[in-house]
This record gives structure tokens, sequence and C-alpha cells, in this order.
């Protein structure tokens, strides 16, 4: 019996040192730069980076034709005066990823961005995205953050 009971103890062990091994990973992966964009406070480094460049290259390449006054394809990108607009509405966001991978928008007749500017502004969107995605995930809060976050996830395979 105490062979039986000793064993049942290694299996006890074992289970929670896997626990262990798993929160420890999910420690790490937490802790790692690229999963940054789950802290609240990657929100404040997207927001300076939304004031201080993505802005300017939707003001520069966009809003010509995106502006609250006329806006063309009712999408008006100008209402984004900081990224708390820019959070109330994710999915404006996951079109204009979608555009710029595409390479619909700009239109070809329009300024284009260098390609460096290009990136950037891709690269913002995509950075923000992950974050609002990161942000749900687990919530059981919206359907449509839900749709929208496993949109973000199809979209990045
Ligand atoms: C010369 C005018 C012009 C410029 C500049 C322009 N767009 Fe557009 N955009 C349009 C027009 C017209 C439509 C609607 C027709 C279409 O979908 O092709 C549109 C549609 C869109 C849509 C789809 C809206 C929807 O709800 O389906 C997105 C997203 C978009 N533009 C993003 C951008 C972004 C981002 C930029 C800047 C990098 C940009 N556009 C620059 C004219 C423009």
């Amino acid at each position: 019996m105490t062979c039986s009971t000793r064993f049942g103890g290694v299996w006890q062990i074992s289970k929670w040192s896997a626990w262990a091994t798993a929160l420890f990973a999910t420690v790490q992966l937490v802790n790692s730069p690229d999963v940054r964009a789950a802290d609240p406070e990657s929100f404040d480094v997207l927001a300076r980076a939304y004031r201080q460049e993505t802005r300017p290259l939707l003001k520069q390449f966009c809003l010509d034709c995106h502006a609250s006054a006329k806006p063309e394809g009712e999408l008006d990108l100008e209402r984004f005066g900081t990224i708390d607009d820019v959070r109330r509405s994710p999915e404006t966001w996951i079109k204009v990823a979608e555009m710029l991978d595409n390479g619909e928008m700009p239109p070809k007749d329009a300024t284009s961005p260098s390609p460096a500017e290009r990136k950037q502004l891709r690269g913002w969107v995509e950075r923000y995205l992950e974050a609002e995605a990161l942000a749900n995930a687990g919530d059981p809060g919206p359907v449509v953050l839900r749709r929208l976050s496993y949109q973000y996830q199809y979209q990045l395979i």
C-alpha cells in the first residue's frame, strides 16, 4: 500500500512540475518584448507613435480623400485624433491594413508614400491591432471584439 501511495505522490509531483513549467513559460512569454503589447503601458507607446508618425502620414497621404467633411468610401480617418478614438473602432483599422496590404490605398493616381513611409504606417497599424487583439484575448466581453481578434489572427496567418 505504501508503495502505491508513494507512486501516487510521485505522479502528483510530476504533475506539479509540469504546471510550474507551464507557468514559468507563460511568465517568460508575458515578459518577452514581443508580447509587451499586452501591457496597458504599450498603448502609451502606440499613442505617442500615432501622434508623432502615423497621424502625420495619414494627413499627408489619406486625408485629402478621407477627411471628415466629405469622406470617400464613407471612411473618415480625420476623426481619429488620438489612440482612444482609434480604439473605439478597431474594425476600421483592419480595413486600413487590408487596403495597405493589397496596395489599393492610396489609389494609384494619388501621391504615394515611399516604401519606408508605407512600412511605417502599416507597421503601426499592425502593432496596434496586435495590442488590441491581445488586450481582448480571453475577454468574455463583446462578441464583435472576439470576432475581430480572430479575424486579425486569421489575417496574420
Ligand atoms: C485620391 C483619393 C484617396 C486617397 C488619397 C486615399 N483614398 Fe482610401 N478610398 C478612396 C475611395 C474613392 C474609396 C472608396 C472606393 C474604394 O473602395 O475603392 C476609398 C476607400 C478606402 C477604404 C475602404 C473603406 C471601406 O469601408 O470599405 C479604406 C480602408 C481606405 N480607403 C484607406 C485609405 C488609406 C489608409 C489611405 C492613405 C494611405 C487612403 N485610403 C487614401 C479614395 C482615396
